[in-house]
């Protein structure tokens, strides 16, 4: 395992009870990071403080919707008065919502997944910044998709939340980037996490067309989207400022 080194860094991870945010939890706590596992999803959360637990690193769970500024300003609060500073953040949580077509895709649907993929995000940024500024250090790591770079049918509102994000880090990149601070986004591509598993169960076909479309010609593990997300937080990675980086077994190289 490469070392990072990210000793006594202190960092936030949304969506950290499942999936990527939880193997990004595991990766930089296993790099020396102390951790707030923040998630919708109080059991979760504090499931991975468990299995951090269990690894020596030190953990808090914060339970929040990441579409609630109050919630995302307090969680940047909480992790400040416990371990006293923010270093990293990796903007993770996120939904996939209804696969439909543009056609279909009803307002609720739009709102509800560009509410957590998108205004999550933004509100995560607005406040971890804040708290960065003062300390004039930080890297943030946001979690777009390969449908934040290309278009994917019956997605509109995801990729659309997405194709944001990736506006979002490189603008917020720009601000910050002589104050210290360092914000790139990782696309993943398809990964098996939870999310992607109740996508397969609500359509089967899905493995197979992916399968066709992606050179690697396998899912990629939440564990090697952990590992770039690492990187990006470590000082390795000093000059990527508004990097958007996939992680996505080649699925936008074609
Ligand atoms: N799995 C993939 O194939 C894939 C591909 C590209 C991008 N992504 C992105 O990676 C991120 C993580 O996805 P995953 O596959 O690990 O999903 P997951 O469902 O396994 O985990 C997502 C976590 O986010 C939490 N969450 C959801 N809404 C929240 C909210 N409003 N506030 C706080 N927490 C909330 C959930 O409780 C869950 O623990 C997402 O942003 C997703 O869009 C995933």
């Amino acid at each position: 395992m490469i070392d990072f080194n990210l000793k006594d860094k202190v960092a936030i991870v949304t969506g950290g009870g499942s999936g990527i945010g939880r193997s990004a939890a595991l990766r930089l706590g296993a790099a020396g990071a102390k951790i707030v596992v923040a998630d919708l999803n109080q059991t979760n959360a504090e499931e991975t403080c468990v299995m951090l637990k269990e690894q020596r690193v030190q953990s808090v769970p914060y339970t929040l919707d990441v579409a609630r500024a109050a919630e995302v300003e307090a969680m940047v609060a909480y992790a400040v008065k416990t371990f006293g500073r923010l270093d990293c953040a990796v903007n993770n949580a996120g939904i996939q919502g209804e696969i439909v077509p543009t056609v279909d895709c009803s307002e609720e649907n739009w709102d509800r997944i560009t509410s957590t993929n998108l205004k999550g995000v933004f509100l995560c940024l607005k406040y971890e910044l804040r708290q960065m500024l003062k300390q004039e250090s930080g890297a943030i790591v946001n979690i777009a998709s390969n449908f934040g770079l290309v278009g994917s049918a019956h997605m509109p509102a995801y990729s659309a939340a997405k194709h944001g994000v990736v506006g979002l880090t490189k603008t917020a990149a720009l601000e910050v980037a002589q104050r210290g601070i360092r914000v790139n986004a990782v696309c993943p591509g398809p990964t098996l996490t939870p999310l992607s598993q109740n996508a397969i169960d609500l359509d089967p076909s899905i493995p197979d067309a992916i399968m066709t479309r992606l050179p690697i010609a396998r899912w990629g593990t939440a564990e090697e989207v952990a590992e770039a997300i690492t990187w990006l937080c470590s000082d390795a990675a000093r000059l990527l400022v508004g990097a958007i980086v996939p992680v996505d077994g080649g699925y936008v190289a074609q």
